[in-house]
């Protein structure tokens, strides 16, 4: 696995002016560039397909999604502590973490399906990114994008959550507002999140496993093993 990658973490800006928040576009805009190539070459026919297409999309979308389900939860919901729900995540934050797991660029483990068809053999993020094209990634991200985010009925430690709330005011608000609530923090969803799954991505942003901005790994480096389990009651105490 490349872990030598450099993505590159942008801040962002919307209408010129900079939000503060960091995103990563390295994997998507290197792959787009050579989309878009491909795509003015096949413009012509593109544009005699584009009817039938986008039926045909639609209907792909949905037997994608559905196979997600199988492990993400109805709608993109988990109920499992080791999968995060993936709903209502915003479209760029979806869509480049499906880049990422494609390229190997951050750990992905063996799962099995939780529902559907249980006994089909356990598979990994990683091989699930690789197989979708790139339409499809843009695609389901969309999808995802649409739906409402549940938080997780999980239990949690109400003196921890306190204590966790106090670390995230200080150290990681400025990127995850609302309690690390907001989408368009283009930063992921923390609060109401699953637990489990958290806490192997702290483990992985730890170890150095799963790149992160440079200015959340500051932060990071500096959390006790106090402040993180802190950290995940605070997220889990958000239901
Ligand atoms: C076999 C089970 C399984 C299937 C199928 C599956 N996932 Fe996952 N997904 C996981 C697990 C487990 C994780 C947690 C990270 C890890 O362990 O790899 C995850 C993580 C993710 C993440 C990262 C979330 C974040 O906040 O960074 C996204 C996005 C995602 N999956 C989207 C999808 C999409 C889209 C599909 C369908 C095309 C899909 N997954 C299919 C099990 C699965
Ligand atoms: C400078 C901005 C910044 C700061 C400060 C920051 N983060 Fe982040 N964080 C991000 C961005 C951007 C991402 C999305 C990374 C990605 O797409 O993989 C992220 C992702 C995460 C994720 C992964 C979410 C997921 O769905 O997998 C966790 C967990 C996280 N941050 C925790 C924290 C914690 C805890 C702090 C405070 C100690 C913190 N961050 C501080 C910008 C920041």
């Amino acid at each position: 696995m490349s872990l030598a990658r450099n993505y590159d973490w942008q801040e962002r800006s919307i209408h010129g002016t900079k939000t503060g928040a960091i995103f990563c576009r390295h994997a998507a805009v290197l792959y787009r560039g050579t989309d878009m190539i491909k795509k003015s070459k096949g413009l012509l026919i593109t544009g005699l397909l584009i009817l039938g297409a986008g039926a045909s999309q639609a209907a792909d979308v949905s037997s994608i999604v559905k196979s997600c389900n199988d492990c993400h939860g109805k709608d993109g919901v988990s109920q499992w502590t080791d999968v995060p729900t993936i709903a209502g995540v915003s479209e760029s934050v979806h869509e480049d973490a499906l880049y990422i797991f494609a390229d190997e660029g951050r750990p992905c483990a063996e799962s099995r399906f939780r529902q559907g068809d249980t006994n089909r053999p356990a598979t990994t993020m990683c091989a699930v990114a690789a197989d979708l094209s790139e339409e499809a990634r843009a695609d389901v991200a969309t999808y995802y994008a649409k739906l409402s985010f549940v938080a997780a009925k999980q239990d949690f430690d109400p003196s921890l959550a306190a204590a966790g709330e106090a670390v995230h005011k200080k150290q990681c608000e400025q990127c995850h507002s609302d309690g690390g609530s907001n989408p368009d923090d283009e930063a992921g969803i923390l609060a109401g999140q699953w637990k489990g799954y958290l806490k192997s991505s702290f483990a992985e942003y730890t170890s150095g496993k799963r790149d992160q901005p440079s200015k959340m790994k500051e932060k990071m480096d500096a959390l006790s093993a106090d402040d993180v389990k802190a950290l995940l009651d605070y997220y889990a105490s958000q239901q």
